[in-house]
């Protein structure tokens, strides 16, 4: 999706890493308790270091909702992380993403149109009063309206298990988007067989589905995936076995299932952070994420060998988006009270965006 976002002034782009730092600490200072500032684990740690919260994206989801003081919200994350925020904070506070060219491809892989268009496929196959949406956190507020219409959540990679659980209390078949690897690695989790299982391409008529397949799933995975986690490779945990034969391999459930069979662990970003600091001294650990976090647990843990087990640097170019320039930019316009980059969801999506993300967080 094309976000258009301004080229900053020069003062900004040439500035010196010391003096961004002063003009943010000073901004900062200045805005005092009006101003809140998450950040999510991919982050680079020059942004980082100034937020006030950090978590994954459900963590910082509910630390959104119970952010009752600040005017602004400044996200340091990608495009659908705050527009759950502006659905979960009250009307009069304004959440602001520091370059709006930090989307998700995940993310745009499911659109509003072709997610209808399956539904209204499904329903002439299937009894849709059965089947429960469930969309993936990482997806617009647009896709978060049309699951609470439906009587679906969202879910996150912390909670997809619960969600999903939820979800076939109430119904026999979950139409899950737009990762197609969370949705099969936690249908694998629960006990479910690939036989339980069909991908929905949305490229394809009737998602490239015969109506025996729609009839007989159980779980229907949307064709999209993160290009970050993705090129995690079953021969990366191979490598890392051979050399560290004792080692840990954790991974993030956006990779295939092929590497998250071969992991010891496997959990979002906050899991990630959890394990390895559980991991005794000594631990050699290989972690399938986004690089940013894995180099951050490799220096907050100098007594573990903590590295990325894809050699080739593998950074989420969006979350990579947000700087320590674009962030001294936003939080001066603030201080000569100009919001820049709000984001804003109009009110009816918001609303029924709301009661999927409320649905979710009422669930775990
Ligand atoms: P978490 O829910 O683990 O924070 O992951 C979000 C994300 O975008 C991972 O690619
Ligand atoms: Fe999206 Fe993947 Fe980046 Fe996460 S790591 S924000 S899923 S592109």
């Amino acid at each position: 999706m094309l976000r258009l976002q301004a080229p900053l002034p020069d003062r900004y782009t040439m500035a010196d890493p010391a003096d961004l730092e002063t003009s943010i600490g000073a901004a900062k200072r200045a805005l005092g308790s009006r101003l809140f500032i998450l950040g999510h684990h991919y982050q680079r740690d020059e942004v980082m270091r100034w937020a006030d919260a950090r978590g994954d994206s459900f963590g910082l989801s509910r630390i959104a909702a119970d952010q009752h003081d600040a005017n602004y919200v400044v996200f340091c994350g990608v495009h659908f992380m705050a527009e759950s925020a502006d659905i979960l904070t009250a009307d009069d506070q304004q959440v602001i993403l520091p370059d709006l060219n930090a989307g998700c491809s995940m993310a745009d892989m499911a659109d509003l149109d072709s997610v209808e268009e399956a539904w209204d496929a499904l329903a002439r196959v299937t009894d849709v009063a059965r089947v429960v949406p469930v969309t993936y956190m990482n997806s617009s507020a647009a896709l978060k309206a049309f699951v609470g219409r439906q009587g679906g959540a969202v879910c996150t990679s912390s909670n997809a298990r619960a969600v999903l659980q939820w979800a076939l209390g109430r119904a026999d078949k979950v139409l899950f988007f737009p990762d197609q690897h969370l949705g099969r690695n936690t249908g694998l989790a629960m006990g479910f067989g690939h036989d339980d299982m069909r991908v929905w391409d949305p490229r394809q008529d009737m998602g490239g589905l015969a109506e025996a397949d729609c009839k007989e799933a159980t779980l229907l995975l949307w064709k999209g995936h993160c290009s970050v986690h993705q090129r995690f490779r079953p021969e990366h945990v191979e490598a890392f076995r051979a050399r560290h034969p004792d080692g840990i391999v954790i991974a993030h459930p956006e990779a295939a299932y092929e590497v998250c069979q071969l992991a010891d662990q496997v959990g979002s970003t906050d899991y990630i952070i959890k394990a390895v600091a559980a991991a005794p001294p000594g631990s050699a650990i290989g972690v399938a994420t986004e690089i940013h976090l894995v180099q951050r647990l490799a220096n907050e843990h100098p007594d573990k060998g903590v590295v990325s087990l894809d050699p080739l640097i593998c950074p989420c170019s969006t979350m990579f988006r947000i700087d320590a320039a674009h962030l001294a930019w936003v939080l001066e316009n603030l201080v000569e009270g100009r919001v820049v980059n709000r984001i804003t969801v109009e009110p009816e999506t918001a609303a029924w965006a709301r009661v999927a993300l409320e649905r979710m967080l009422e669930i775990v």
